[in-house]
Order: structure tokens, then C-alpha cells, then sequence
């Protein structure tokens, strides 16, 4: 890295659903406080949305929506780049040549794959199995120094970490192996009705997550109707999975630690905790709610946000393709 220049942050969400509290604690507030101290990319990574069944004109709704949310989180498109993925040329094209180094069992032992590939009646195409050939290939385009990612993706993010490295013994030193940046608090949101599973966007069973445009009266009652477990003490404990989960959101959320909370809470019941993780929840997000609603009617900023994302993501692109092309034996195109 030359003198001045910013270390890079590279890190996206898949716009297939709403974004959940878990997107917005694991993720997303904590890449709106690197704005100063590093250089961001942030990609609505659409092309990964299309593993799984879905619908065209839902993709495209579920894309702005985003982007709105994004927006309105705090990324602020004057000191990042916020794009498409499908806008940039590069993606695609660097992922067919790590998934040419990529050992296919590699692939079969990812977790989310297991997970996604397990379920009844899932179809399972090609592009689900690859999927986190792609995500490195996201990653390594631009040469990222540093991924902020929630705990699930640690998988995929040692896969880039190994792929950087065989594509540089291969070939030459090309890439930087990126770090994940994993937070402190709010890496692993879990489901409200299940809190051995991960927070996620599925619509199944809606009490499972928080939805970031959820109104103020939906989310108290998915909170007070969140799992809780035997007793009436609010403590941190393996032994007490669903108010840990409701701890470590109450904590993410304000800031203050899980330590001071119990003390707080101690000898109240599980009512009076809740209520009040509620009013936090309501308060973090009314703010964001505001702004997206702002945010979502202005097709001109958002159009305008995403033509200059692409624009420098495309170039910074370009650049790696290029050197990877050469790397890789193709002869360079005559412009
Ligand atoms: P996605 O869209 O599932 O999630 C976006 C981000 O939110 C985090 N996250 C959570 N954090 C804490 N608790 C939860 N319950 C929770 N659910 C989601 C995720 O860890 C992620 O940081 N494969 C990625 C998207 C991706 C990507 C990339 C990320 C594609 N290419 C390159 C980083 C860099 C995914 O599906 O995220």
C-alpha cells in the first residue's frame, strides 16, 4: 500500500428478502463507522440472490430496497462506493478462473451449502455449490485488505483466503490475503423462536426476525413473544440460549455490555427485559425507518448513487482483470 492511500473494505448483502436486525447488527452499522479509515466497496451482491428460486420483478424490488436500506443505515455514497454487482464487469469472469482452482470437495464441505442443499425438496443448481467461489471473487477483484463479515460467512471467507493464495503460488503474488473483520458483539444474531439458528431473512415463520421496515408495534411483539427459557433470570448462560440472544441484541444495539445489563435486569422477569429491549429496538431503528422511506421514493438518487459506484468499482475492476488475464496465459485484448 503506497504512503496515504486507505486500507480496503470490501463486504456486501444478498438483496433477497428484507434485511433483518441480524443483517444490521452483524453487518451493516458496523461498516457505516469505517467510512474515515478505510476506502469501501459495498456491493448489493444480486448475482448471488439467484441461487435459490426466486422472481425476476421481486429481484429487481428487493434490489432497491437495498440499496434504500443501505442509504439509509448511514453508508454515505460520497465517501464509499455503493454498487451492483451485476453492474461491475469482472465478477463473473474472476470467478470462473478461481473456480479452476478450486477443489470441488472444497465446495461440498461448506456448511450454508449443507444447509441449503439438505433442505426437502431444494433444488440444487450449479451456482448454489459455487456460490462462494463468486463471493471470493468479489472479494479479490479488489484486492480487499479487510472483510466485515457476521460469523456465518467465516466459512466462505477462509475459502477466498485460500483461493488468493493457491491463484499467487500458481501463478504469481497478485493478491493480498483479506482479514475478516468479525465484531465484537452482534456477530451471531440468532432466531427469535429458534435460538440455536442463525437470524435470517426467511419468510416462512416471520416471528423468527426482525425485518429493518418492521413497525414499532411488530416488533415489541416479536420480542415478547421470542423464546425464552425455564426461570425468570435474565443472565448470559449456555443453559439459557433464548435471553442470551435477547441479551446480546439489548447489548449490540446500546452499546452497553451484557454484564451491566444483567445487573440491571436482575429480579425483574423476563416481561419488564423485554419491553425494554423493545423501546431500544424501536428507538435504533425509527431513525433508519425514516430515512428509507425518504430514501425508497427517490429513484434519481439512487440511480445516481449506483451509476458512480460502478463506475469506480468497474475501474479498480479492470485493473485486477487485467493482470489476472495475464497471469493466466490469455493473450491481452487489442483494443
Ligand atoms: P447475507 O446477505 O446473508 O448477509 C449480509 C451480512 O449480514 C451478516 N448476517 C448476520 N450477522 C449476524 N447475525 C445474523 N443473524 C446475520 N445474518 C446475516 C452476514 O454475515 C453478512 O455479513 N455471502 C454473503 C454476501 C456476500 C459477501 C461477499 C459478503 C457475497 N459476496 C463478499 C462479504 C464479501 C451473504 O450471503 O450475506
Amino acid at each position: 500500500m503506497s504512503q496515504g492511500e486507505k486500507p480496503l473494505i470490501l463486504t456486501g448483502a444478498k438483496p433477497s428478502g428484507e434485511l433483518t436486525l441480524g443483517n444490521y447488527l452483524g453487518a451493516i452499522k458496523n461498516w457505516a463507522v469505517m467510512l474515515e479509515e478505510y476506502e469501501c466497496f459495498f456491493p448489493i451482491v444480486d448475482l448471488h440472490a439467484i441461487t435459490v428460486h426466486y422472481v425476476p420483478a421481486e429481484l429487481r424490488r428487493r434490489t432497491y430496497q437495498c440499496l434504500a436500506q443501505y442509504l439509509a443505515c448511514g453508508l454515505d455514497p460520497e465517501r464509499s462506493h455503493i454498487f451492483l454487482q451485476s453492474h461491475v464487469t469482472g465478477h463473473t469472469e474472476l470467478s470462473w478462473v478461481l473456480s479452476c482452482l478450486t477443489p470441488v470437495g472444497d465446495l461440498h464441505r461448506m456448511t450454508q451449502f449443507k444447509e441449503k442443499s439438505s433442505v426437502p425438496g431444494a433444488s440444487v443448481n450449479a451456482g448454489l455449490l459455487y456460490y462462494p467461489v463468486l463471493m471470493a471473487a468479489d472479494i479479490l477483484l479488489y484486492n480487499a485488505d479487510r472483510v466485515p463479515v457476521g460469523e456465518d460467512q467465516k466459512q466462505h471467507l477462509e475459502l477466498a483466503r485460500n483461493l488468493a493464495q493457491r491463484f499467487n503460488h500458481t501463478y504469481s503474488d497478485t493478491f493480498k490475503i483479506p482479514e475478516p473483520f468479525i465484531g465484537k458483539t452482534g456477530a451471531r444474531i440468532m432466531s427469535l423462536q429458534d435460538p440455536l439458528r442463525k437470524m435470517s431473512k426467511s419468510e416462512d415463520s416471520p416471528g423468527d426476525a426482525i425485518l429493518l421496515p418492521d413497525p414499532p408495534e411488530v416488533i415489541r411483539k416479536k420480542i415478547l413473544s421470542a423464546v425464552t427459557d425455564s426461570g425468570r433470570e435474565v443472565r448470559r448462560g449456555d443453559d439459557k440460549p433464548g435471553i442470551s440472544n435477547l441479551l446480546n441484541i439489548f447489548s449490540a444495539v446500546t452499546g452497553r455490555a451484557v454484564e451491566e445489563l444483567e445487573k440491571e435486569f436482575a429480579g425483574t422477569g423476563y416481561g419488564a427485559f423485554k419491553n425494554a429491549l423493545a423501546d431500544s429496538v424501536i428507538a435504533e431503528l425509527e431513525p433508519v425507518q425514516d430515512r428509507y422511506r425518504r430514501i425508497i421514493e427517490d429513484k434519481t438518487l439512487m440511480h445516481r448513487v449506483l451509476k458512480e459506484g460502478a463506475e469506480a468499482a468497474q475501474a479498480r475492476a479492470y485493473r485486477t482483470l487485467a493482470k489476472v488475464s495475464r497471469k493466466a496465459g490469455f493473450i491481452e485484448r487489442l483494443r
